[in-house]
């Protein structure tokens, strides 16, 4: 924190994603005011970086959905935030249902998404997408544009992700038509693909990606590979410039555009607290007593419903293990957490009938009066009991085909209070190249998984706990506090602040 504060000294963050941090929603909850209610979005990017925004005073600028977002906030989309104590603002951004469809169900969800996790077979492409998505992130750039020529101090941009690829170069055309500075910056938290997969996406949209991208000064990715494949795809597809591989850098339009590797990670201490709760130790003892009861192992798996995530793979590895080893029959038993996700786009909608299916057809085969297989928790699950579960957990299964950095890997870590757990986790996660200990399966491999499954449930109790506390001491010290100050930095590096710190 106060590296963050030394930082953040006299600059102002301008922040885009495509979720916002604080959502209204409409609510029959009787303590809703006029009907409202304030939803916070679970996740860890807002958890680290609410509070950053909070010291800074910046903008956050985000998609705004719904009637009672558009009834909170002023006729110009902006309120102030939080509630409890207002000390930035969030401007929302006002997309109609074609925008949804084209840009985010549309080129980020069906082109984007699939072709980053090299998952081909759900790879769309439509012009009306790319246009729509072009559009939209014109919307956004004009609004980040907008909050920079606001802002005191050295304002910095941040945009998140793969929602916006385009937006980078858009912003800087604007303020330099504007002649407003501001250091522009991405993390991109999905992979990125080598050039022979970028090469699917009509030239236009590859352009406008590839291009859109190059207008930041930073880009950051989970990965060295990943910023690599980067790279590789801007020296393959995009002529005139030039590249120092080694120093991570490229040269386009006159100006240095850096890449690096930044691997993102959890409020640790948050989980780790959740986890040690005696509420989520009487839980977790309640499902040990209900699902692993006389000696049984339980594994615990936790996805949004993702193609990405390996779960009919993940159920299929199950259903083999209790086909090929009959004494593994009441003795493992799988909490599966799948919640549904994206479920407006068919692909998504299809793969939960086909888990729900899987599922049932698994417990239908094998259970017996006294043992279900695979307990099904198909609904979104609060951070608490999330906790518990992790804790319960003999096992942790993590079968992504493809995964930016999975998040999920580092929860259970941080969760495994009792350090008795083993993590069985893909290689084809970023968290694989960077967490020493755990069992690494390929989920194409069923074979390869039941084996990794078998020896996680056989390994020995010290071992287990030898390589549990290696994982959770490395992971103590790589929080996601620690990735921001570790971005802060380098941006710090790139472009020392030039104003005087502002009074706070
Ligand atoms: C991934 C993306 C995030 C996204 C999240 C949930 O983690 O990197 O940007 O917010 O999935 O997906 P959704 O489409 O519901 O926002």
């Amino acid at each position: 924190p106060q590296d963050l504060e030394r930082y953040l000294a006299g600059r102002t963050l301008i922040l885009l994603s495509n979720r916002e941090p604080y959502e209204h929603v409409r609510s029959e909850d009787a303590s809703a005011e006029d009907g409202i209610a304030l939803r916070r979005p679970p996740g860890g990017l807002v958890s680290a970086l609410d509070p950053t925004m909070q010291r800074t005073r910046g903008t956050w600028v985000a998609w705004g959905s719904g009637s009672a977002d558009r009834e909170t906030a002023g006729e110009d989309g902006r309120l102030m935030v939080p509630p409890e104590c207002p000390s930035y603002t969030l401007r929302r951004v006002w997309l109609d249902d074609a925008d949804v469809e084209g840009y985010y169900l549309g080129f980020a969800n069906s082109a984007l998404w699939p072709l980053c996790h090299l998952l081909l077979q759900h790879y769309e492409t439509r012009a009306e997408h790319w246009a729509r998505y072009h559009a939209v992130n014109a919307r956004f750039a004009d609004a980040v544009a907008e909050e920079v020529a606001r802002a005191p101090g050295d304002a910095v941009v941040w945009i998140q992700d793969y929602h916006f690829a385009a937006a980078p170069a858009m912003v800087r055309e604007r303020l330099a038509a504007t002649g407003q500075k501001a250091f522009i910056h991405q993390f991109w938290h999905i992979p990125f693909p080598p050039p022979d997969i970028l090469r699917l996406l009509p030239t236009e949209a590859q352009q406008g990606v590839l291009r859109g991208m190059l207008g930041n000064d930073l880009l950051e990715f989970h990965t060295e590979r990943y910023a690599m494949n980067f790279m590789d795809c801007v020296a393959a597809l995009v002529p005139d410039v030039q590249m120092r591989r080694e120093h991570r850098r490229i040269h386009f339009e006159g100006r240095e555009v850096h890449v690096g590797a930044f691997p993102i990670s959890i409020d640790v201490a948050r989980y780790e607290g959740l986890a040690r709760r005696a509420e989520a130790a009487r839980r977790a003892e309640q499902l040990r007593v209900r699902y692993g009861a006389n000696g049984a192992t339980l594994g615990v798996s936790v996805d949004r419903i993702d193609y990405t995530k390996g779960i009919p793979e993940r159920l299929r590895a199950l259903d083999q293990l209790f086909e090929e080893a009959p004494e593994m029959r009441e003795c493992l038993t799988f909490l599966v957490v799948a919640t549904p996700s994206r479920s407006e786009l068919a692909s998504y909608k299809a793969l939960e009938d086909e888990v729900l299916a899987s599922v049932a057809a698994i417990n239908a085969r094998w259970s017996t009066p006294e043992w279900t297989p695979i307990v099904l928790f198909h609904e979104n699950i609060g951070a608490e009991e999330l906790a518990a579960i992790y804790r319960a957990g003999d096992l942790c299964l993590v079968s992504s085909l493809q995964d930016g950095m999975n998040l999920v890997a580092k929860e259970f870590v941080a969760c495994n209070v009792d350090e008795q757990g083993v993590l069985v986790l893909s290689r084809l996660t970023g968290a694989a190249e960077e967490i020493e200990g755990a069992v690494l399966i390929n989920p194409f491999n069923v074979d390869g998984v039941v084996a990794g499954l078998r020896e996680a449930i056989a390994m020995p109790q010290a071992q287990r706990r030898a390589r549990m506390r290696a994982m959770r001491a490395r992971l103590r010290r790589a929080t996601i506090f620690d990735w921001l100050a570790s971005i802060l930095a380098r941006v710090d590096e790139l472009a020392p602040p030039a104003a005087e710190p502002l009074p706070r």
